[in-house]
C-alpha cells in the first residue's frame, strides 16, 4: 500500500502490516536485542502484526531456532521500555522466529536463506541490515547473486540499511551504486531512527502547525542554536563497531544533522513524502562547507578516559567518543547563525534536546538587581528525550516591591498532555517500511549532503594525532568544546 500523503492519513498509526518475513542480518547484535526485537514484539502486543508474520535471524554463531527464541525472549524482557511483557503474546510471536547461521562472505548462506524464505512462503520480504557497516555491500551482493533481492508479482523485496550509510562521501556513493544493482530506489530504506522519534516529528508540527513561531524563526531573532545528544553509557560491548565509527560518524553525520535539518528547513508547499524530503535535503546542501583551516576552530574531538580499555578497542585508539561542531547555513534565513551540535558517550546524563536561543531584548529597561545581567535571552527548548516536551524560558517579575526579574519557564510535556505512550522510533519506522512509506527515511542526496558537511572534519582528523583521553567519564566533554563557543561569546547549556 503506497500512501501519497501519510500525514493526511488518519490511520497512520493504525496501519496494518502486510504478511511478510523480516530477515535480520546481525541478529545477535546489540541493535537487534535493544531496539528491533522489542519494537517488533510491541507491534505484536498491539495486534498490529498478522498472525503469520515471520522473522528470520542471521548471524555467524550457530544457534537452533529455539536457542534464538530464548535469547530474544531475554533481550525483549530486558530492553522493552515502558511496556508490559505478556508471556502468552510472546509465545505466539516467538513461534514465528527462525534462525539461519552463516558467514556473510559465503554464497551458501544466501542460498540457505532463499530456501528458508521459500519454506516460510510469506509473499513479502524485508531485509534488515544491522551488521557491521563494512558488510552492507557484501550482503547486498549475496542477495543479488542468490536471486532473492528482486520483487516479484504479488510480493515485494525491500531493504532497510542502518546508518552510517558508508564511511565517508566516496564510500556512501559506492554503496549506493552497489545497492542499486539489486534493489530499485523505491525499495531502499536508509534508516535514521531519530527521524522516527515522536518529538522529532513534532518539530514540524510545532513549526508549521502554529502561526506564531515561524515569524521568529530566522537570523533576525535567533541568536544561536544548540543541539545536544549526550549519553551516560559508554560503548556497551560495541567496541569493535564504535572504533570504526566514532561519534562524528555514529551520531553527527546522520542523527543530529537530520535533526538540524528539521529545525532549520523551509516549509514544504505540500505535505507529501518527497516534498518534505526535498526541503530537508535542500537545507543539508546549504550547510557551509568548512575550509581546512576552519576545522580546528569549528570542530572538537574528545575521547573519554577508559575507552581504550573497552573490549574490542585498540589500546592507542584515535576514535572520537565525543564530537562538537559549529555549522553555519548559507541561506537568507540563517546566514551567520551558529548551529552548535555535540554528542558524546559517558557524559553526565542521557539527554537529547535542541535549545534555540533568541536575541536579548534590545534595550535594558530594568536595572540589574544583583550585579547579574538585567535580563536573560529567551530560550526555547525542544526536548527529544528522555522527557519529550517543549519549554519556553522568559523573564518575569518577581513578586514584591521593586522590579526584580527572574527567568521562569512555560512547559509542555507529552506524557501529561496526551497521557498515552509514544511508539518507539523503531516501531514507527518498521511499520512505515512494511507499508511502503519512506517519508521518515533518508534519501541518497540527503546522505551525501551530510557526508559533504562533515568530510572536511574527517579529512582533518585522519591526518592528526590527538592527545586522548581528554575528558573524564561523567563530564560534559573536553574543555575545547567550551572554548569553541566562548570564542563567539556563548556557553553550552548544562555544562
Ligand atoms: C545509534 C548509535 O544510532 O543511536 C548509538 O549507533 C547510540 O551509539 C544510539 O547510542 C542512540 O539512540 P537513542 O535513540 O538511544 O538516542
Amino acid at each position: 500500500m503506497n500512501v501519497a500523503n501519510p500525514f493526511a492519513d488518519p490511520l497512520r498509526f493504525d496501519r496494518r502490516v502486510p504478511e511478510c518475513t523480516v530477515v535480520i542480518f546481525g541478529a545477535n547484535g546489540d541493535l537487534t536485542k535493544r531496539k528491533l526485537m522489542p519494537a517488533l514484539y510491541r507491534l505484536a502486543y498491539e495486534r498490529r502484526l498478522p498472525a503469520s508474520f515471520a522473522i528470520l535471524g542471521n548471524s555467524r554463531t550457530p544457534l537452533s531456532d529455539d536457542a534464538f527464541r530464548d535469547k530474544m525472549h531475554e533481550a525483549v524482557k530486558r530492553f522493552l521500555e515502558d511496556s508490559p511483557f505478556d508471556e502468552d503474546i510472546w509465545t505466539s510471536f516467538a513461534r514465528n522466529l527462525y534462525f539461519t547461521a552463516g558467514d556473510l562472505n559465503d554464497p551458501e548462506l544466501f542460498s540457505k536463506i532463499g530456501a528458508k524464505l521459500g519454506e516460510l512462503c510469506r509473499p513479502n520480504v524485508l531485509y534488515y541490515l544491522s551488521t557491521q557497516p563494512s558488510y552492507y555491500g557484501t550482503v547486498v551482493d549475496g542477495l543479488g547473486a542468490a536471486g532473492i533481492g528482486e520483487s516479484r508479482p504479488g510480493g515485494w523485496r525491500r531493504i532497510v540499511i542502518e546508518k552510517p550509510f558508508g564511511h565517508d562521501l566516496e564510500s556512501a556513493r559506492e554503496l549506493d551504486t552497489r545497492i542499486h544493482k539489486v534493489f530499485p530506489e523505491e525499495e531502499v530504506y536508509r534508516i535514521d531512527h531519530y527521524l522516527g522519534k515522536e518529538a522529532v516529528q513534532n518539530i514540524l508540527a510545532f513549526r508549521f502547525g502554529n502561526g506564531i513561531f515561524e515569524p521568529l524563526w530566522n537570523r533576525r531573532y535567533v541568536n544561536h542554536v544548540q543541539i545536544t545528544a549526550s549519553e551516560s553509557i559508554g560503548v556497551e560491548g560495541r567496541g569493535a563497531y564504535y572504533q570504526e565509527a566514532g561519534a562524528l560518524r555514529d551520531m553527527i553525520q546522520n542523527h543530529l544533522l537530520q535533526v538540524m535539518a528539521t529545525v532549520a528547513m523551509e516549509p514544504s508547499a505540500v505535505f507529501e513524502p518527497d516534498a518534505v524530503r526535498d526541503e530537508r535535503a535542500k537545507l543539508l546542501r546549504s550547510i557551509k562547507i568548512m575550509k581546512p583551516e576552519e576545522v580546528p576552530l569549528h570542530a572538537v574531538a574528545g575521547q573519554y578516559r577508559g575507552f581504550r580499555q573497552e573490549p574490542g578497542v585498540d589500546a592507542a585508539s584515535q576514535t572520537d567518543t565525543f564530537t562538537a561542531a559549529t555549522f553555519y547555513v548559507d541561506n537568507w534565513r540563517w546566514a551567520g547563525v551558529p548551529f552548535y551540535v555535540r554528542s558524546g558517550k559517558r557524559m553526565p546524563k542521557r539527554t537529547t534536546d535542541i535549545a534555540i536561543q533568541f536575541n536579548t531584548a534590545p534595550h535594558a529597561l530594568f536595572a540589574s538587581q544583583d550585579g547579574g545581567p538585567p535580563t536573560r535571552p529567551n530560550l526555547l527548548i525542544l526536548r527529544i528525550q528522555p522527557e519529550e516536551g517543549i519549554s519556553l524560558r522568559f523573564m518575569s517579575k518577581q513578586p514584591g516591591s521593586g522590579m526584580r526579574l527572574r527567568p521562569v519557564s512555560m512547559d509542555f510535556n507529552y506524557g501529561s498532555s496526551f497521557g498515552e505512550r509514544s511508539p518507539s522510533a523503531y516501531e514507527t519506522l518498521l511499520v512505515d517500511a512494511m507499508v511502503g512509506d519512506a517519508t521518515l527515511y533518508t534519501r541518497q542526496d540527503m546522505v551525501e549532503a551530510s557526508w559533504r558537511a562533515v568530510q572536511p572534519v574527517l579529512d582533518d582528523w585522519a591526518s592528526r594525532r590527538f592527545d586522548f583521553p581528554n575528558y573524564e567519564p561523567g563530564s560534559w566533554g573536553p574543555a575545547e568544546a567550551d572554548a569553541m563557543l566562548a570564542r563567539n561569546g556563548h556557553r553550552w547549556r548544562n555544562s
